[in-house]
């Protein structure tokens, strides 16, 4: 597709004139800049002509169903991206639902930068990442969701709930819940016990018994629709009795799942490409694991977000057939987003 090699080869030169520049000034080479740079230039293209070039209809027949909330299409965002003007720009590319980069209960500034590289393909490509959750706050993001026309009928969005603690991860969801409750939009929510970057965030991942509780408090406010991020770094018996113990939930699935640890020098980057030494690498390496987790926890009967390394339309396809619902993207956004109608296309044509 040509719109996909353009942005491929424009993403390129972004990238080239922003390290340039932070080379000139002995600056360390931090792929975050080249985000806030490219996001700048999408932001800059007035809406008319963003509708005209980055606008794709979603094919009929692809739609598909968690309990009552419909999707157009398996494809959605993950988890990874606060900014609803981007994720609004995705979205329009064919995406049945959005997640919201997830949340904690109060405004924080996450690692230090350099926190986001970009992996060579010799070393699996993909992103590293060691953002550490900086955000707004959940309070903050509901009054910009209340803002703007970002939430929507029939594309359903995900609130992605994060915490240092269960009280923390609660908090977010009352903050979320008080202002959903009272509309009509699509919407689930995602506990995310997985992420690598915040020491504390791990401790639902040791202790099920945490998990068991958080579920029991959303269930007494809540019938919306929960899903839980596990992580591709939990062994199968792990993830296995996890996915038994969300099963005894009502109404709830599972999202297969998130980064994985690796150190820089494992993807091959100097020691300091990342301030906290490794972090989460995303994008193809992963996509193994996930067919294989996706394999594994089928047979629970849990509607199933597979996430990781998906790109291309057969990886979509395989993942679909191995027992997945929707399929949850985020290193093949920034690095493509021409990729969803693509995607979207050849699953019509299957
Ligand atoms: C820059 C970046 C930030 C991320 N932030 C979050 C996050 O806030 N919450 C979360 O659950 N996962 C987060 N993730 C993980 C993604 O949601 C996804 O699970 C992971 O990148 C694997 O999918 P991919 O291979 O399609 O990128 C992040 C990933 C990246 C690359």
């Amino acid at each position: 597709m040509l719109g996909g090699i353009a942005y491929i080869y424009f993403r390129k030169w972004v990238i080239y004139v922003t390290y340039s520049a932070q080379r000139k000034q002995r600056r360390s080479i931090d792929l975050e800049s080249v985000v806030e740079k490219g996001d700048g230039y999408i932001k800059a293209v007035p809406w008319p002509i963003r509708l005209l070039l980055f606008k794709f209809d979603i094919p009929q027949d692809i739609d598909c169903h968690v309990f009552e909330l419909k999707f157009p299409s398996p494809l959605i965002a993950a988890a990874f991206k606060d900014d609803l003007e981007i994720l609004s720009f995705w979205r329009n590319f064919g995406l049945g639902g959005v997640t919201l980069k997830t949340l904690m209960p109060m405004a924080r500034t996450g690692n230090p930068r350099p926190r986001l590289q970009s992996v060579s393909i010799g070393f699996g490509g993909g992103l590293l990442n060691a953002l550490g959750l900086p955000g707004k706050g959940a309070k903050h993001t509901v009054g910009e969701l209340q803002k703007s026309h970002f939430l929507s009928t029939t594309r359903p969005t995900g609130i992605s709930l994060g915490g240092n603690s269960v009280q923390d991860y609660f908090h977010t969801f009352l903050t979320f819940h008080q202002y959903l409750k009272n509309t009509r939009f699509a919407y689930f929510y995602e506990i995310n016990i997985s992420c690598p970057n915040t020491p504390e965030g791990q401790d639902m991942v040791k202790n099920p018994d945490l998990l068991s509780s958080l579920l029991q408090q959303i269930r007494q406010e809540t019938n919306a629709v929960v899903s839980v991020k596990l992580s591709p770094a939990q062994s199968n018996d792990e993830l296995l009795k996890f996915g038994r113990l969300v099963a005894s939930f009502p109404r709830t699935m599972l999202n297969l799942g998130n980064t994985q640890y690796k150190t820089c020098k494992e993807v091959g980057l100097w020691q300091s490409a990342i301030s906290v030494g490794g972090g989460g690498h995303s994008g193809p390496k992963l996509f193994l694991r996930t067919l294989e987790m996706v394999r594994l926890m089928a047979p629970l009967g849990l509607p199933i977000i597979a996430t990781g390394g998906i790109s291309t339309p057969q990886q979509a396809q395989q993942i679909l057939e191995s027992g997945a619902t929707l399929i949850g993207v985020a290193t093949a956004l920034v690095e493509n987003p021409f990729c969803v109608p693509q995607i979207n296309h050849h699953l019509a044509s299957t």
